[in-house]
């Protein structure tokens, strides 16, 4: 059965390779749109980013909205430390001649959820758009079959602050908005995506392939790598939003368990923390299947056989 499916992002290496991912599998994927949000870098540039991936696909005619430019109640926080003043720094990449549509995304979001019966989102940004979509349309949690997003930590804890990671952390009152939303949740935290390392064997393989995809893939790796390495001594770049859609394409891959998972919205010091009751300590309801472990060699032999269709 081809998924039909949303992604919203924030551009972003991992979130680009996300992209062509799903791009690349067209039997069992069908991409209604991309929706760009304000995350790793500022909403001008990820929704310029999508468009650049958009093109190196050579899907120039995927519709492509920009949404929220900035988190529900806060400032923005961005991760150039991490992905570079661009959000896509690496390799030099052409700028896109595609359009930008001129519907806003959460309307997108919206109007697709009510045309089109059982839609999967898969945010791998902060949940801006999605939270602001059912804000303003609560009647859409009823169609949207599932969302499966990249977000949040529990044993791994945070990668933005000690207890927080980045997507959550950047709006967590959005966040909350979503894991209370009652519409099937299923999670990527980075309990499962620092096991996914773009190590140089790994990498090796992608940029084997050939043309300009694979090597466009490898150099991204290979920039954003530097932050994880230096931070965790980890192999290699983990690639975070390619979970969402590998997991989409082959949940077996992944291990997990339907828990309780809330978010902290008010300590300071905690603030975007994801309270995952994974012990079942609480009676209180599972609402998200929050996944712990992953095949990693699946998950690349998945990447590198899928990016080679490109
Ligand atoms: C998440 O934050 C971003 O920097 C990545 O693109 C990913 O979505 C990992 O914490
Ligand atoms: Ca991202």
């Amino acid at each position: 059965m081809t998924r039909k499916i949303i992604i919203d992002t924030d551009p972003g290496q991992d979130d680009a390779i996300a992209i062509l991912l799903a791009l690349a599998s067209p039997n069992d994927i069908d991409v209604l749109g991309i929706t760009a949000v304000a995350g790793n870098v500022p909403l001008p540039l990820t929704q310029r980013n999508v468009r650049v991936v958009c093109e190196l696909a050579g899907r120039p005619d995927m519709t492509v909205c920009a949404g929220c430019d900035a988190p529900m109640q806060r400032p923005l926080v961005t991760a150039e430390h991490v992905h570079g003043t661009t959000g896509l720094d690496g390799p030099e990449m052409i700028a896109p001649t595609m359009p930008l549509s001129d519907q806003h995304a959460v309307d997108f979001i919206i109007e697709t959820a009510r045309e089109q019966d059982g839609i999967t989102l898969c945010p791998l940004g902060p949940l801006t758009n999605i939270a602001t979509a059912l804000e303003r349309a609560p009647e859409i949690a009823d169609k949207i079959d599932e969302i499966i997003l990249m977000g949040g930590a529990y044993f791994e804890v945070g990668n933005i602050t000690p207890a927080a990671e980045f997507n959550i952390y950047v709006d967590p009152e959005a966040a909350d908005i979503v894991f209370r939303s009652g519409i099937k949740l299923t999670v990527l935290p980075l309990d499962t995506t620092h096991k996914v390392l773009a190590t140089a064997e790994r990498t090796a393989a992608i940029r084997a392939i050939g043309g300009p995809v694979a090597e466009t893939v490898a150099a991204w790796t290979e920039f954003f790598e530097r932050f994880d390495t230096e931070k965790y001594g980890s192999a290699g770049a983990p690639l975070h939003d390619p979970c969402v859609i590998a997991y989409l394409l082959k949940p077996d891959l992944f291990s997990g368990r339907q828990c309780n998972v809330q978010v902290e919205v008010s300590s300071p010091l905690t603030l975007g923390m994801t309270v995952a009751d994974w012990w079942h300590i609480t009676d209180h309801p599972r609402n998200a299947f929050f996944c712990g472990d992953v095949d990693a060699n699946g998950f690349f032999d998945l990447l590198t056989e899928r990016l080679a269709r490109l």
